[in-house]
């Protein structure tokens, strides 16, 4: 699937920056998380301030080669020669196909995006949600560098773990955007997270802490438990919501070194 960088220039700089560059592959609603104070940390802080931004470049490349290509522009430090507010004739980013601003579809600036947040539910999974799998399988795929050390089974354990309600659905409308996986055990009054993804135009806008959090509300005797290999940027996130960082395993059967995070039950708590 292919997806677009972006280059928001910022009507008046912050510090020295001028630009924030970014990628995805859904451009409005990343523009529409950005301009309502999600998608990054530094476009929330400009909406909190009430600074705003116009879209300065947007151009398309293979949904595998975005993040490479994101990485090397962000180290360029140059994104004004890319950006067509500060220069008429901006120089092409590597491996992309520039798409001409004129020709968007929709508002490009953070004033006209605002406020168009939309809507989302968290609900348990019921037998009515088998018909989410493949939805949910196509999310799991798209995440499958986070997630694979993990993996989901066949797909009737999944259908199982859909009937007893071990599944947190995150809905846009009718869109699944995200769920939460889980299995818990009474022995050690420990539940387990094994899997929690938000497809990527709805990150930041605070679904994965709310479905923790209704998780954690569903659940308020146990320990929550999640394992994180230690160089996701998920760790971040753990981190973010409050969870406490337990020792450093080997991953078996990897090279790879995980991280185990834990939050202490909300009520009864009995180590
Ligand atoms: C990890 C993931 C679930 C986070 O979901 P999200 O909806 O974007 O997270 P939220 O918006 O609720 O963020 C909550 C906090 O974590 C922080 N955070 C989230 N992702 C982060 C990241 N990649 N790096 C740094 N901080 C991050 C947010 O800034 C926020 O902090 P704040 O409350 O101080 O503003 C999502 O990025 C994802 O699906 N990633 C791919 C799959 C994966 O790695 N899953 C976890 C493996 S178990
Ligand atoms: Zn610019």
């Amino acid at each position: 699937m292919p997806g677009y960088l972006y280059i928001l220039h910022f009507d008046e700089p912050l510090h020295h920056a001028k630009h924030y560059s970014g990628s995805t592959k859904n451009l409005r609603q990343r523009l529409v998380a950005h301009a309502s104070g999600a998608g990054s940390k530094l476009t929330k802080w400009l909406a909190d301030h009430g600074l705003n931004w116009r879209l300065g470049a947007v151009a398309t490349a293979p949904g595998n080669k975005l993040r490479a290509i994101e990485r090397e522009l962000k180290a360029r430090k140059n994104a004004c020669d890319f950006c067509a507010i500060c220069r008429n004739t901006p120089f092409k980013v590597p491996g992309t196909l520039p798409i001409d601003l004129d020709l968007c579809q929709f508002a490009t600036d953070s004033q006209s995006l605002r406020g168009e947040r939309p809507e989302f539910t968290i609900q348990v999974s019921t037998k009515g949600d088998r018909e989410c799998l493949e939805r949910i399988r196509w999310l799991m795929q798209d995440e499958r560098e986070a997630l694979g050390f993990i993996p989901i089974g066949d797909a009737s354990g999944a259908l199982t773990a859909i009937d007893r309600g071990r599944f947190l659905i995150v809905r846009q409308k009718h869109t699944v955007v995200g769920y939460l996986m889980w299995t818990k055990d009474d022995s050690t009054s420990q539940v387990n997270i094994h899997q929690l993804t938000i497809d990527d135009p709805y990150r930041l806008y605070g679904l994965g802490k709310q479905t923790v959090a209704t998780l954690e509300a569903l659940l308020p005797h146990y320990t929550l438990h999640a394992r994180v290999r230690s160089e996701l940027p998920a760790n971040e996130f753990w981190e973010a919501i409050g969870f406490t960082r337990g020792v450093e395993r080997e991953n078996e059967g990897s090279l790879s070194k995980c991280n185990n995070w834990y939050k202490a039950p909300m009520k009864g708590y009995t180590p």
